[in-house]
């Protein structure tokens, strides 16, 4: 049982994840960051991935004991001062995979296969007056996937079947049938496509720099489904305005909802606005996982996905 009063829900839920969550517990909601916090014996706060946590709002709880995010990634969390509190955080990691590996899967393809621009080709009817241009195969390409993680192994079982070559980077090689290369611009150097699916932390800010780009090289593509703070913007909308890099898909961007309006105008670039999650059937397993979590926190139980912080 989640006592009433005692969480405190930060920024707001799509309709469908909001749904599951009254279905569970009844949060005191704080939905605009900028409003005074509203009073309670809040002992967890719940809040999204994409919702970032100021330090300020902890602070002036200092009741709090646990920050349950609902999303793989807490880089929205303090986490230097949550650790330095003792306060627990948790996230969602796994429930999502498949969600993710399927869009970065048909971003890839359909940056390769240049997939939107062929369907308005197919709608001005250009096709009638010349067939679409040729495109780039998969099946027989290097792909190098930079964060060995949960997702990073999920989206290389699922590259197998296309016929490539698969390679990977993290901090440390793991015991997989995949060359390790240590630095990223050495796996940038060896891949046609690299996909990043690395969390965002300080180590992993701009890892992506115009160095690594240049290493990709002209017919090289980029996929981004971790966060957009993994890649120098800049380097990147230089690289792909100069067509030193054959083309990116990009699900992250630095300022989400409002991403550089430079990459609207490029046709080398697959944009979308930050859905790898974004399916019914995940949010509402994340949202689930979300609530275990701080069910498991007021029952005294181990959490099921605790940070480690
Ligand atoms: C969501 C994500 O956009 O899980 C993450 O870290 O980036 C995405 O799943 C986010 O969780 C929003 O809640």
């Amino acid at each position: 049982m989640i006592p009433v009063n005692s969480v405190l829900q930060v920024g707001h839920f799509p309709e469908i994840m909001q749904a599951e969550i009254d279905r569970r517990l009844s949060p005191v909601r704080h939905l605009n960051l900028d409003a005074p916090i509203p009073s309670g014996n809040f002992e967890a706060i719940l809040i999204r991935s994409n919702t970032k946590l100021p330090q300020s709002l902890i602070q002036q709880i200092p009741s709090i004991r646990l920050v349950a995010t609902c999303g793989v990634g807490y880089d929205n969390l303090p986490l230097p001062y949550l650790k330095a509190n003792n306060i627990k955080a948790s996230n969602t990691p796994g429930v999502l995979n498949d969600a993710v590996c399927e869009l970065a899967i048909g971003m890839m393809l359909s940056l390769m296969r240049r997939i939107p621009e062929s369907q308005e080709y197919v709608k001005s009817s250009a096709w009638s007056k010349a067939p679409f241009k040729l495109t780039t195969t998969l099946a027989g390409k290097r792909v190098g996937i930079a964060g060995m993680g949960r997702i990073g192994q999920d989206l290389a079982q699922r590259l197998e079947p296309f016929k490539v070559e698969i390679a990977y980077t993290g901090p440390s090689p793991k015991k997989f049938p995949y060359t390790y290369y240590q630095s990223i611009q050495e796996l940038a150097k060896a891949s046609d496509v690299l996909f990043l699916a690395c969390p965002a932390t300080p180590k992993t800010e701009k890892l992506v720099n115009a160095k690594v780009l240049d290493a990709l090289g002209p017919s090289g593509y980029l996929i981004n489904i971790a966060r957009g703070s993994v890649v120098d913007e800049v380097a990147l909308l230089d690289a792909l305005q100069h067509n030193q890099i054959a083309g990116a898909a990009l699900d992250v961007f630095d300022n989400e909802p409002n991403p550089n309006s430079a990459f609207f105008s490029l046709n080398n670039v697959l944009l979308t606005p930050h859905i790898g999650s974004a399916t019914s059937e995940t949010r509402i397993a994340m949202t689930n996982l979300a609530v275990d979590n701080l069910e498991a926190f007021f029952t005294q139980q181990p959490l099921p996905s605790e940070v480690n912080n």
